[in-house]
């Protein structure tokens, strides 16, 4: 990693939001809220291998960014009883790599990849072997004296996180037993996570202050933990002993996001798309360029959440705005289209 002086003074305020984040990570399967579907399959998988003695079969979590994969992946590993290495895609540059993570796994134990997308191609080539059979095959040494080296591997279980389950190439994905599609989480999941993070900090949130906050937080965890944090502030501030509605509506408006959870790109993406295309059909790139975004980020973080709640929809020429979208902008929808 290059030398960045100018990070080192923010090192203790790292620590400490490492700190919260760990303590706001649930570490049970019942703590973790939401996602019902999943945690109820994982429950019975778990048990099963658990009764069994064996490793779980490999997990692989899709989804947008914050909605609780690294959580659960830490989550499977405290409910299997095992040990958990943490590492990403970007992060395993050679076959070496791989190897010294797997040279400490012991049985049963999770090694979790985030980024999995991202992982190179010899690394992921090694990887078929590793979770099918249990064993990689690693040439040692170079030119006449190289000779391949059979290395087996105790039984454990990869956990592979990624927000692009369609970047996956088909010989990863299908070594995957367990697939869990992550989905967004709906205003009563988002305002039970809310009080449990209020508690963790300490802090008091009056039910209407939770809906608001729910509302605004596009059906993301991360959000509702970031939102409330900066909320809590504005309640501080202005000597509130408890966040009410009234607090967490002009925080947030304070800081652009709207009732829909939109902040300023979303606005500036769909404004760009009306003003600019006619609401559109408008490709990806094109939308990209104009807003000054890349279009990877447009598809993991901003794309997936307006789809969700119907302000876009894909067409084979592109992108559309909605008439949902027109309306909650306070914009007529053209007529003639
Ligand atoms: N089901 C849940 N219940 C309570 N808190 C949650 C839940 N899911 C996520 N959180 C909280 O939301 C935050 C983000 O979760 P996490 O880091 O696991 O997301 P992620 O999906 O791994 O995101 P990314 O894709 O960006 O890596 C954490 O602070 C976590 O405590
Ligand atoms: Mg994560």
């Amino acid at each position: 990693m290059a030398e960045d002086h100018g990070l080192m003074s923010d090192h203790s305020q790292d620590d400490e939001e490492e700190q919260i984040e760990l303590t706001l990570r649930p570490q049970r399967l019942r703590d973790y809220i939401g996602q019902a579907k999943i945690k109820h399959e994982l429950s019975v998988y778990i048990q099963a291998a658990q009764a069994r003695e064996e490793a779980l079969d490999h997990v692989l979590l899709y989804g947008p960014p914050g909605l609780g994969k690294t959580t659960l992946a830490m989550v499977i590993a405290h409910e299997m009883g095992v040990n958990i290495k943490t590492t990403s895609g970007p992060a395993i540059e050679k076959p070496g790599d791989l190897v010294a993570m797997l040279n400490e796994l012991k049985p049963g134990d999770v090694l979790f990849i985030d980024e999995i997308h991202r992982l190179p191609k010899v690394v992921e080539e090694m990887l078929y072997s590793a979770m099918e059979d249990y064993y990689i095959d690693i040439v040692v040494g170079e030119g006449p004296t190289a000779h391949p080296v059979h290395f087996p591997l105790p039984p454990f279980t990869l956990i592979g996180a990624t927000t692009r389950a369609g970047m996956l190439s088909a010989p990863l994905r299908d070594r995957f037993g367990i697939v869990a599609h992550m989905s967004y989480y709906n205003q009563d999941e988002l305002k039970r996570i809310i009080f449990r993070s209020a508690k963790i900090f300490n802090t008091q949130i009056e039910d209407e202050g939770a809906h608001e906050l729910a509302l605004r937080s596009r059906g993301t965890p991360r959000i509702a933990n970031r939102l409330l944090k900066r909320v809590r502030d504005f309640a501080q501030v202005a000597g509130k002993p408890s966040i009410d509605s009234a607090t967490v509506s002009k925080a947030l408006d304070l800081l652009q996001v709207d009732r829909q959870g939109l902040d300023e790109i979303d606005r500036k993406m769909l404004l760009t798309m009306i003003n600019y295309y006619h609401g559109g059909p408008v490709g990806l790139k094109t939308i990209a360029a104009n807003i000054g975004e890349e279009t990877n980020t447009i598809e993991e973080m901003y794309e997936p959440y307006l789809l969700q709640i119907g302000f876009i929809s894909r067409t084979p020429r592109g992108r559309v705005v909605t008439p949902a979208a027109y309306r909650h902008l306070g914009i007529s929808y053209p007529t003639e289209k």
